[in-house]
């Protein structure tokens, strides 16, 4: 669904081939597996604003946030092939086989208009919700916010997402911390992908903590207010491959436009 496993760069493929024989040399030094990965589990309790975005038998694909009671910015390429009648979102399900919480109907999707791929950048979508979810909304960040993206700053990412590359899908709510990346260090790893204006990277550079597959749309929040929107990655929680974001400050003001409309 919204596997950006996308394809491999010939920068990626090198890299590849030196971790191969770096494992040749050296077996111990092997990752351990990681418990989102490296994170935690949470709960929508503690995290309210965090939503389920799922098909119509309430089967969570990609991850979402309140911003208002009828509002839901999660990311365009989760909303590829989807109608607002194949959509739904669920607020207060810590669980994936829960059946509690809220489920909420989606009676417009708009897609950032000149989205193509994740990796071209645009990647954000503002569902609106035919009924409202009673949980608190997160503030997201003005145009103007810009600061937030200063490399070190402690990012909060949250989701259902695969515990590792290739694994499977977490029950419960997940979070971690990874620090923000510079748009050198992070053009670094991706080159031309890296499309410094719609994206901002977060992760160590030694990896091992990061979003993965299934945590698509869902929130990368910076001093409590929400900044980005996981959208892609060489993998996850790959050394030197952080995850990416679509930076929330570029579409700020186009979502203020659908979150008051
Ligand atoms: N595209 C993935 C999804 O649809 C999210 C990938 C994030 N990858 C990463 N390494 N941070 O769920």
């Amino acid at each position: 669904m919204s596997g950006i496993n996308r394809a491999r760069s010939a920068a990626a493929v090198l890299a590849t081939a030196g971790a191969a024989a770096a494992l040749l040399a050296a077996p111990s030094a092997v990752a351990a597996p990681q418990p989102i990965v490296g994170g935690t589990t949470t709960t929508t309790a503690a995290y309210p604003y965090v939503m389920q975005v799922t098909d119509a038998s309430q089967n969570q694909f990609c991850g979402g946030t309140l911003v208002s009671p009828t509002k839901v910015v999660t990311a365009a390429h989760c909303m590829a092939g989807e109608s607002a009648r194949s959509v739904r979102v669920v607020g207060g399900r810590t669980y994936l086989n829960g059946s509690n919480g809220t489920v909420a109907r989606v009676s417009r999707i708009w897609v950032h208009p000149d989205y193509t791929d994740a990796t071209n950048g645009d990647d954000v979508a503002v569902l609106t919700l035919a009924s409202s979810m009673p949980y608190k909304p997160v503030k997201y960040v003005s145009s103007s916010d810009t600061s937030v993206y200063a490399a070190g700053n402690e990012a909060r990412v949250l989701g259902w997402g695969t515990t590792r590359e290739n694994g499977s899908s977490s029950n419960q709510l997940r979070t971690a911390t990874v620090p923000v990346v510079s748009d050198a260090d992070c053009g670094g790893s991706y080159g031309s992908d890296y499309v410094a204006s719609d994206m901002v990277c977060a992760g160590l550079p030694s990896g091992g903590v990061d979003t993965c597959q299934g945590d698509s749309g869902g929130p990368l929040v910076i001093g409590g207010v929400l900044a980005g929107i996981t959208s892609w990655g060489e993998g996850c929680a790959r050394a030197g491959y952080p995850g990416v974001y679509s930076r929330l400050t570029t579409f700020s003001d186009q979502v203020t436009a659908q979150v008051t409309s």
